[in-house]
């Protein structure tokens, strides 16, 4: 009886397989359920309350929440709690009761804390950068280079240089990922930085990277290069400075260049020449010249196991994220090795103690 038609398809089979496609098609409500429970700042609201949170005690404090909708913020909390950012717990005083609690994950997303993802969130989930993911099949077969230009009708810097609201949020959602990673590196990489006098942060946006570094070793001279409208009307420090320019034409002469989040941007062409442009910049200054890169290193399939396997997916994420964006891609380790010894760099190191990402030394 568990035959579904003359192929012998088994019905369980059928039934897991058709759960499978539902889960995917329906996944994109995971990350806006997140981006509905931010808006209304519910992580907040619960870290306020202190004690476990009951829907009624929620539901009271909502402060922009009409009483008409009130009965729907428990199906939104059920969705929440099964993907791990809240969870429920007994009430104190009545542990016949339940209220809602932050998780690590949520605490994660605290705007107050100091390392908090988002406005990293809040960028990835905006619709001028999630219109491009819709519109992949499109470009596949259109003459446009990204996904993004399908979209938007111009690059997605371009876009940024054009509308003062999208390049903020861009810069602070970059900025805040960046204070993630430089509490990070600070705490695990610092020996990276030692011994250098001068340090160019090419690409740095906003300065948060350069900033921490530019403190922790006050003898270190730092320069932020970006884009003029980026680092425009940003003010250094005796030992900080901007300086608005194209990495693809020129970098500041230093002892070492640091790039973060930015090989992923671009393809290999183009990685090429902006690594040719660091060695430059590195072989102007006596013999300490290294490039220090904070990007994925995509691992390999054959070691994807059942404890890692989030991490391969986020990568594989974060991979397709960049196609709809820009020209760039995730790389595995042999990408990268390509691409120094095209850019004639003879030796790199690789150090995987940033998460998703790693630390990579380049030498001349
Ligand atoms: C993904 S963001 C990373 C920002 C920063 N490094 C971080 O991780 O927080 C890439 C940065 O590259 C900058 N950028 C793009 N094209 C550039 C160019 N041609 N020259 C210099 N910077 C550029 C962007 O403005 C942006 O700040």
């Amino acid at each position: 009886m568990d035959k579904v038609d003359d192929k012998g398809e088994n019905v369980n089979e059928l039934l897991e397989a058709h759960t499978h496609v539902w889960n995917h098609m329906f996944s994109f409500l995971r990350s806006m359920s997140l981006k509905c429970a931010i808006d209304l700042g519910i992580p907040e609201i619960i870290q306020n309350h202190g004690n476990p949170i009951t829907v009624p005690e929620l539901v009271a404090v909502l402060p922009t929440l009409n009483p008409a909708k009130a009965c729907h913020i428990s199906r939104l909390m059920r969705i929440l709690v099964h993907s791990g950012f809240f969870a429920h717990r007994k009430l104190d005083n009545d542990a016949q009761q339940v209220g809602y609690v932050l998780t690590n994950a949520s605490r994660l997303l605290l705007k107050n804390n100091p390392l908090s993802v988002t406005p990293f969130l809040k960028v990835i989930l905006d619709p001028i950068f999630m219109k491009p993911s819709q519109l992949m099949g499109t470009w596949f077969q259109n003459d446009d280079p990204t996904p993004f230009v399908t979209a938007n009708g111009q690059t997605m810097y371009g876009h940024c240089g054009l509308d003062p609201s999208v390049n903020s949020l861009f810069n602070e959602g970059m900025a805040s990922d960046a204070r993630l990673i430089t509490s990070l590196l600070m705490d695990k990489c610092k020996g990276a930085f030692e011994g250098l006098e001068s340090l160019v942060d090419v690409g740095g946006g906003t300065g948060t990277l350069a900033k921490a570094i530019a403190h922790a070793f006050p003898h270190l001279d730092c320069t932020v290069l970006d884009l003029p409208h980026v680092v425009h009307g940003l003010q250094g420090t005796h030992n900080l400075k901007y300086v608005g320019g194209n990495m693809f034409e020129s970098v500041p002469a230093a002892d070492a260049v640091i790039l973060k989040w930015i090989f992923h941007n671009w393809n290999d062409e183009e990685c090429v020449t902006i690594l040719k442009r660091c060695k430059e910049a590195i072989s102007k200054v006596g013999g300490r010249g290294k490039v220090i890169i904070v990007d994925m290193v995509v691992m390999d399939e054959e070691k994807v196991n059942d404890e890692n396997s989030k991490t391969f997916e986020t990568q594989l994420f974060m991979d397709i994220h960049m196609m709809a964006m820009l020209t760039g891609r995730e790389r595995r380790e042999q990408d990268w090795a390509k691409l120094f010894s095209a850019a004639a760099f003879t030796n790199y190191k690789i150090v995987p103690i940033l998460g998703l990402r790693s630390l990579i030394e380049v030498y001349p």
